[in-house]
Parts: C-alpha cells; sequence; structure tokens
C-alpha cells in the first residue's frame, strides 16, 4: 500500500514538473534571511523548497553555503551586496572581482537571474549614508555583468522600500504618485538607468508596517478580502493598499516616461509574533489574499496581470536587529526549526488529488538538541534585584520577543517571564549547562514547560558549519564542557 503510494507521489511530482516547463511557468519566490543562532542546513532547506513548489529565492548575501546549495535545481537565484560592500564596488576593478567571485563563477549550474545592490539603501532612517554610492555601484556590478557576457540573462537592481515614493498628504491617491523630494531626481536616474538595461524595479511593500507605525490605518484595508472603505482615484476603488501602493509606483514611473518599467515585490509578508497584529490569524489571511490574487494572475488596477513577487520571509531569524519592533524576528513562514506555521497554498493550488497541497513540506532531518529546558528555580533566595539583572541579560544575548504586550507568551507571570528568558538564552547557548546558572537562581527540567499557544523552545544542533567563527567557539565549548566533566569525577 505505501509503496504503491509512493509510485503515486512520483509520477504526480514528475508529471507537474512537466507541465510547469511546458507552460514555462515559475513558482512562486521567497526570501531566505539567515540572521539566525542556529541555520538550518542549506542543502535540506533547497530540499524542502523544492517539495513545496518554490520557484524562485531571494537572498541577502552571496554566501557559498547557501548559493552553491541551489546547484543543479533549476531554482531562480537573486543573489545580493549588503549595504555595507557599497561603497567598494563603487571602485569597478572590485565590482568586476565580486561579480566574478560572487556571481559567474557559479553559473550555469546555479541559475542566478538578479543582483541586488545593497538592500533599501535609501531608507529614510539611514540619514543619506548610502545615497551617493549605491548608484554607481549599482552601474559598476552590471557593467561587469555585461562584460562577463551575462548582461542579457542576470540584470543588476537595487531593491529599494517603498518609502522612495509616496503622494503628497493633501492628496493621497495613487495618480498623485511620485518618488520622494530629497532623492527625486537620483530616483529619475537610476529608473531611467534600469528601463535602458531592461532591469527590473524591485520594491518591498508591507501593509503590516502601515497597520503598526499608524493606529489609525482602517484594519481591513491590509487585507485582501474587499471590506475596507475604498479609497476612490480616478475611475477606480482601491480596497487594499497593496493595490494602492503598488500603483503609487506605477504612477511615479509613468510620470518620468518610463511607465512600462517591470515592477518585482522583492519582499511581502507578515508576522506572526511579537505585536498585537503579529499573529497566525492575520498571517493567514494576508498570504490567503495574496496567493490568491497570485493564483489569478490579478496584478492591480494599472498593471494588471502576473506580478512577479517573493514571499518574505522563509524562517525567524533570532538575530535579527528588533530596533524595527518585536515582530522582526517572526516574519517566517517556517519555524526556527523548519517547520511550517500554518498551511498556505504557496503552489496556487488547492486540489492535488492524495494531499491537501496547501499543508506545506517541512524541512527534513533536522536534529534537535536534547529534552532540556531551562527555568527559574523557584526554591531559590529570591533577591529581585538580582532576577531583574540576570532576567535582562538573558533577554538581550537571548530573545524576549514574545514576552510583551499582544505577543504569543504576554500571558506569563513573572516567574515564568523568568523561566522564558533563562530557558532561551541556555538553547541559544546550545544546552551549555553552563548557561543555566545565572547565580544559582536557574535549574535543569525534563518537562516542557511550553503551554497552549507559548512555545519554550529547544534548539536544533547547529549546522552553522560553514561560519569559521561559530564553528570554532562550538568546538571551544565542547572542550570546556568536557573539562568540566573530567574535573566533576
Ligand atoms: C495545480 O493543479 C493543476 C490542476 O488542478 C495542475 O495542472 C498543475 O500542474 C498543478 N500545479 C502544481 C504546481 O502542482
Ligand atoms: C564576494 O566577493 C568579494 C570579492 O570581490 C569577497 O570579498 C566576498 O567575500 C565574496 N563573498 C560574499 C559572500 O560577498
Ligand atoms: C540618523 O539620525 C538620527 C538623528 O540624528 C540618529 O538618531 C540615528 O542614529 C541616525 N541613524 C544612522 C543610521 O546614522
Ligand atoms: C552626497 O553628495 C552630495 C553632493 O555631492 C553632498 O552634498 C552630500 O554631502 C553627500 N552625502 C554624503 C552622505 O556623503
Ligand atoms: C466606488 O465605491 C463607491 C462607494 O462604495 C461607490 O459609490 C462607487 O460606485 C464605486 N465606484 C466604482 C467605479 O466602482
Ligand atoms: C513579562 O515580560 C514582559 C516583557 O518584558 C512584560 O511586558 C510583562 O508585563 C511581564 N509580565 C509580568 C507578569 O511581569
Amino acid at each position: 500500500m505505501k509503496i504503491l503510494f509512493l509510485v503515486f507521489f512520483l509520477s504526480l511530482g514528475d508529471l507537474s514538473f512537466l507541465l510547469s516547463v511546458e507552460s514555462s511557468e515559475v513558482g512562486i519566490g521567497v526570501n531566505w534571511g539567515t540572521m539566525m543562532s542556529h541555520p538550518l542546513l542549506p542543502i535540506a532547506v533547497v530540499e524542502m523548497l523544492k517539495a513545496n513548489g518554490v520557484g524562485r529565492v531571494k537572498l541577502f548575501d552571496a554566501d557559498p553555503w547557501t548559493v552553491t546549495a541551489m546547484k543543479d535545481t533549476g531554482i531562480e537565484v537573486m543573489v545580493a551586496i549588503p549595504n555595507d560592500q557599497l561603497m567598494m564596488l563603487n571602485s569597478y576593478k572590485h565590482a568586476r572581482e565580486w561579480v566574478r567571485m560572487n556571481v559567474t563563477r557559479f553559473v550555469p549550474a546555479v541559475n542566478i537571474k538578479l543582483v541586488g545592490v545593497g538592500n533599501e539603501p535609501f531608507l529614510e532612517s539611514y540619514n543619506g549614508s548610502f545615497t551617493n554610492i549605491s548608484f554607481p555601484a549599482l552601474k559598476n556590478i552590471q557593467k561587469a555583468l555585461d562584460e562577463a557576457g551575462f548582461g542579457h540573462v542576470i540584470k543588476a537592481t537595487i531593491p529599494l522600500n517603498a518609502d522612495v515614493y509616496n503622494s503628497p498628504t493633501e492628496n493621497p491617491v495613487p495618480s498623485a504618485g511620485s518618488f520622494r523630494p530629497d532623492i527625486y531626481r537620483l530616483m529619475v536616474k537610476i529608473v531611467k538607468y534600469l528601463h535602458l538595461k531592461q532591469s527590473p524595479f524591485v520594491v518591498n511593500i508591507y501593509p503590516f508596517l502601515s497597520l503598526y507605525q499608524n493606529a489609525d490605518f482602517p484594519i481591513d484595508y491590509a487585507f485582501f478580502d474587499g471590506n475596507a472603505v475604498p479609497l476612490y482615484d480616478n475611475g477606480i476603488n482601491y480596497t487594499n493598499m497593496f493595490d494602492a501602493n503598488f500603483d503609487t509606483l506605477v504612477s511615479a514611473l509613468k510620470k518620468v516616461g518610463v511607465g512600462d518599467l517591470k515592477i518585482i515585490i522583492g519582499e511581502v509578508g507578515w508576522p506572526t509574533d511579537g505585536d498585537k497584529n503579529a499573529n497566525i490569524r492575520y498571517a493567514k489571511q494576508f498570504y490567503d489574499g495574496l496567493l490568491k490574487k497570485i493564483k489569478k494572475h490579478q496584478g492591480t488596477p494599472l498593471r494588471p496581470g502576473n506580478i512577479q513577487m517573493y514571499l518574505f520571509g522563509l524562517f525567524d531569524e533570532n538575530m535579527k536587529s528588533i530596533s524595527p519592533g518585536n515582530f522582526e524576528r517572526h516574519w517566517g513562514i517556517f519555524r526556527y526549526d523548519g517547520k511550517p506555521k500554518f498551511p498556505i497554498d504557496i503552489q496556487g493550488n488547492d486540489t492535488i488529488v492524495g494531499r491537501h497541497s496547501n499543508e506545506l513540506v517541512p524541512v527534513k532531518g533536522v536534529d534537535f538538541l536534547p529534552e532540556q529546558w531551562c527555568e527559574f528555580d523557584d526554591r531559590a533566595r529570591k533577591d529581585v534585584d538580582q532576577v531583574a539583572q540576570s532576567t535582562s541579560y538573558a533577554c538581550s544575548l537571548g530573545d524576549c520577543t514574545v514576552l510583551g504586550y499582544g505577543s504569543s507568551c504576554n500571558g506569563l507571570d513573572n516567574f515564568e517571564n523568568v523561566s522564558y528568558a533563562f530557558n532561551m538564552y541556555f538553547q541559544m547557548q546550545d544546552q551549555d549547562v553552563r548557561a543555566c546558572d545565572f547565580g544559582g537562581l536557574a535549574k535543569l527540567t525534563n518537562k516542557n514547560p511550553s503551554r497552549k499557544g507559548c512555545l519554550f523552545p529547544r534548539q536544533i544542533v547547529s549546522t552553522a558549519v560553514g561560519d569559521q567563527t561559530i564553528a570554532t567557539v562550538s568546538v571551544l565549548k565542547i572542550l570546556l564542557f568536557l573539562i568540566s566533566l573530567v574535573m566533576a569525577n
């Protein structure tokens, strides 16, 4: 019976592969960030991507460990240059070297299609630090691609935040869209260059952030269910922010003579924790609406048809800065351990026979650390100051982003809060016994302290062998641990 099923799945898999090639349709794109204390093994992640029919991957760097994992998969890859390398790439010599080292040596085994030059370098919060160096870097990278003979298949672009354009507050409709005044002339040059090179404009659009930043934002307008009071503009009723924002960009492009420039959504998604509006119910509602739109090739009122996009993101990343907000570490469609958080129809296919296609396939072969957790020892002498200090230490090096108002573990009492912080620190330190002490305030337990809706995680076995420093630290830790065992005997 089992064997029959397997054969059935295999042939179904082969068939859908043929069909997808025939229709030349590429699956959905995802952003794969790796700012995790315990990254998953890239080849296991790539297997998962294939099983879920993901067709495109956007990376935030060109880490050879990740890039080579995409070899011979056919998945379209976007590699990227972090902002702190833009200055160096203002030299053509360096740009040529970058392209040689991080792009052309992987091609064609890795199907690289795009190079992201910087990441949202014109964000207002960067105070103009990258304003003067992004465009020269873009031109140098494209020139290096052109001279290497790949310019017609691999395009350089600058992934931008939607804050590079807007409509005036007195006329907040998409048709009034224009580039931000402080970078207007620069943006005009960039979009004309992209147009000339037949490169896409890559933009990140986040209805969640609009909701987060503005208490008066009508929540229905963040989703795609058509329940919001429409925004009327030139004969069009906009009922969701995504369409209105996208069309604001279309209008801005039209006004400077490049109305047909290709637009790709570089990031779009919804976080599941760390804020009152960041939860699985809303994330599912958002993705369901978005993916239905993609499946129907609906596009927006000004750009009907297919829109290429990359969902943000693949995994929760517990090492990301939380200066934007606690939700920043909870954008994953998958958890830190590679398990899907909720079912979504990522293949645009709710009717595959034999399985519910909207059940995502998890990352396989993930090993967990032993079944133990660290918690507050309630027999400990309760020195309030010491407890507070230890907790804030644990949180600063661990991750306490789910304890706050509206988050999944907000219901914990005082000492459970402390336990949560201690455990997170302990797990992120690979369950090093010395990381569960806190001056005698903490103890180990084999009883899972998780409760409904609030997960006390158990970390996975770190696979960060690609990173020299992490590997060295782990070896050192193991040595210390062995020494401590010997000493104890
Ligand atoms: C989705 O389903 C349709 C038929 O319902 C099928 O033709 C297509 O190949 C499927 N796509 C994927 C990616 O499985
Ligand atoms: C990319 O290329 C440059 C050499 O030009 C190198 O410094 C860098 O480490 C390479 N790798 C990544 C991930 O950027
Ligand atoms: C930008 O300026 C503000 C205010 O002067 C400052 O607080 C912030 O740290 C600056 N950010 C960067 C990235 O330089
Ligand atoms: C960028 O260039 C302009 C004009 O040359 C100059 O006024 C400005 O100070 C430069 N900005 C930075 C951050 O270097
Ligand atoms: C737009 O919505 C308003 C209010 O719901 C409605 O009166 C109007 O007919 C709609 N216009 C179009 C063009 O759909
Ligand atoms: C637990 O910690 C969170 C975040 O610091 C805080 O908002 C909450 O009030 C704490 N709960 C208790 C009962 O102290």
